[in-house]
């Protein structure tokens, strides 16, 4: 059970251990302080519709009330402990799961938690801004919902460092409160976390694939042989799927919206779209171009020796590892990935071990795509010929075998004044950033939504769409 009574909600039984009681309740003030500072403007009055989790059962994690955000009770929730776990894979394979950090792994272990806690309060700094363009308050309690449970998964990987990691913990969990998404001099560890949302449709395809990228992370990382980390990262999982909810359902609806429109006024016509206040179906393309490519970096290098010794030692699976069926070792295994030789794109296949990110991402992939069907059907009701379309893998990539290779989005490896020359085709640019914005203005009215986005099909937790979700007073 979760203790409601102490300052910080948890099922970790935190009064038994002083030490790391006191360790979290000096950072509480902190955290707080970084709330206020960083966390979503001007919204420290609001009572927001939220759900809670007060129970980690099945049926008990979600309780719904009005909360003003900085008293949400962050707390520290893992998925109980089977004492009869083994670790699934690797070469510890068999023998029970960690209780305690192994010393030789603990520098590699403290490593990916914080890469893992950073994205957290990262995307709640990205998204600081956006509730004052909220095209709803159906959408402005969405939004702040992902922001306190991105605050709550800080609190998750903190917990770790505090109770596992002594004083090298403590001071990883004070610099996660430090570094600031898009700083200079101390920005946030990860590329796509450090960029920007400047407006809603950015949100939302953020939530749509980088969200998604922390739920292969994490789905990883909920094999590991370190069993707090995995146990905390089940968790982390039933709340990540609203995230991803959040941004499927309001791309949907935006794509939806512009459809309704175009077929209303029989024009096809970017140019005749955008002046119905709507965005245009090749201008949500150029998004879903760019916020795919970006995440696909999340991934790493496709071919990667870190990865490798993270799978052999336990630290980091495979993505359903315990579901898998071979010999969750991968000695003599063989994955298949590409890269660029002589201006062609060619498969190559290498040990699959030393694959990991890169068959990680492909899982992601196909989430993905079958997400992109799900878009694609909007259009064919409306009549419309329009397809979205996933750019190739080496498209717009910063990190791996593709990195700085000008591939198109059908594949092609083009020369750098090809790429240049076309590339605001393919990407948004300043134009079309400026244009969106345009189009964003707070509607605050119960019931209302901007004119740009079409309503939900149903309300939060059973309540009605026109529910007054956000109360201002
Ligand atoms: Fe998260
Ligand atoms: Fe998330």
């Amino acid at each position: 059970m979760i203790d409601y009574t102490e300052r910080i909600p948890n099922n970790v039984d935190l009064a038994a251990d002083k030490t790391l009681q006191r360790a979290l309740e000096r950072w509480q003030p902190a955290f707080l302080n970084w709330w206020s500072d960083t966390g979503p403007v001007s919204s420290s009055l609001l009572q927001v519709y939220l759900r809670t989790a007060i129970s980690v059962d099945r049926d008990g994690w979600a309780n719904f009330g009005f909360v003003r955000m900085p008293d949400y009770r962050w707390g520290i929730f893992l998925v109980p402990r089977d004492e009869n776990r083994t670790i699934p894979f690797g070469d510890h394979q068999g023998e029970p799961a960690w209780q305690e950090v192994p010393g030789e792994y603990r520098s590699t272990l403290r490593r990916i938690i914080v890469t893992q806690g950073d994205t957290e309060p990262a995307s709640v700094e990205q998204q600081r801004l956006l509730g004052i363009t909220a095209p709803s308050l159906y959408d402005l309690r969405n939004l702040f919902q992902v922001n306190v449970e991105e605050g709550r998964h800080l609190w998750a990987m903190v917990y770790l460092l505090q109770r596992y990691f002594g004083r090298d913990g403590r001071e990883e969990a004070e610099a996660l409160l430090e570094r600031r998404s898009g700083d200079t001099n101390k920005p946030r560890i990860l590329t796509a976390f450090n960029d920007p949302i400047r407006h809603w449709l950015a949100f939302f395809m953020f939530a749509y694939f980088t969200d998604r990228d922390g739920k292969f992370q994490l789905a990883s990382l909920a094999e590991s042989a370190f069993d707090p980390l995995a146990r905390t990262c089940r968790f982390m999982l039933t709340e990540e799927a609203h995230h991803m909810f959040v941004g499927e359902s309001g791309v949907a609806r935006a794509i939806q919206r512009t459809c309704e429109l175009m077929r209303n006024h029989n024009t096809s016509d970017p140019a005749g779209v955008r002046a119905l206040g709507v965005i245009d179906l090749d201008t949500i393309q150029k998004f879903v171009n760019f916020h795919y490519s970006a995440t696909l970096d999340l991934y790493g290098s496709e071919i990667s020796s870190n990865a490798a010794t993270y799978y052999t030692t336990g630290l980091k699976g495979r993505s359903g590892e315990s579901k898998l069926v071979d010999d969750h070792k991968l000695t003599d295994a063989e994955y298949v990935v590409h890269e660029v030789s002589n201006g062609q794109i060619v498969p190559k296949t290498v040990p699959a071990l030393t694959a990991l990110n890169a068959r990680l991402r492909d899982d992601y992939i196909r989430e993905i795509q079958a997400g992109l069907d799900r878009w694609n059907r909007i259009p064919v009701q409306f009549g419309l010929p329009f397809r979205f379309e996933l750019p190739h893998v080496g498209f717009n990539r910063r990190i791996g075998a593709f990195a700085g290779r000008n591939v198109s989005p059908e594949g092609q490896v083009l020369s750098v004044e090809d790429w240049k020359a076309r590339e605001s085709r393919w990407l948004p640019c300043e134009d079309d950033h400026l244009f969106i914005e345009s189009l964003m203005g707070r509607v605050v009215e119960p019931g209302q939504f901007a004119n740009w986005i079409a309503p939900p099909v149903r309300g939060v937790n059973n309540q009605r769409v026109d529910f007054e979700y956000v109360r201002f007073n």
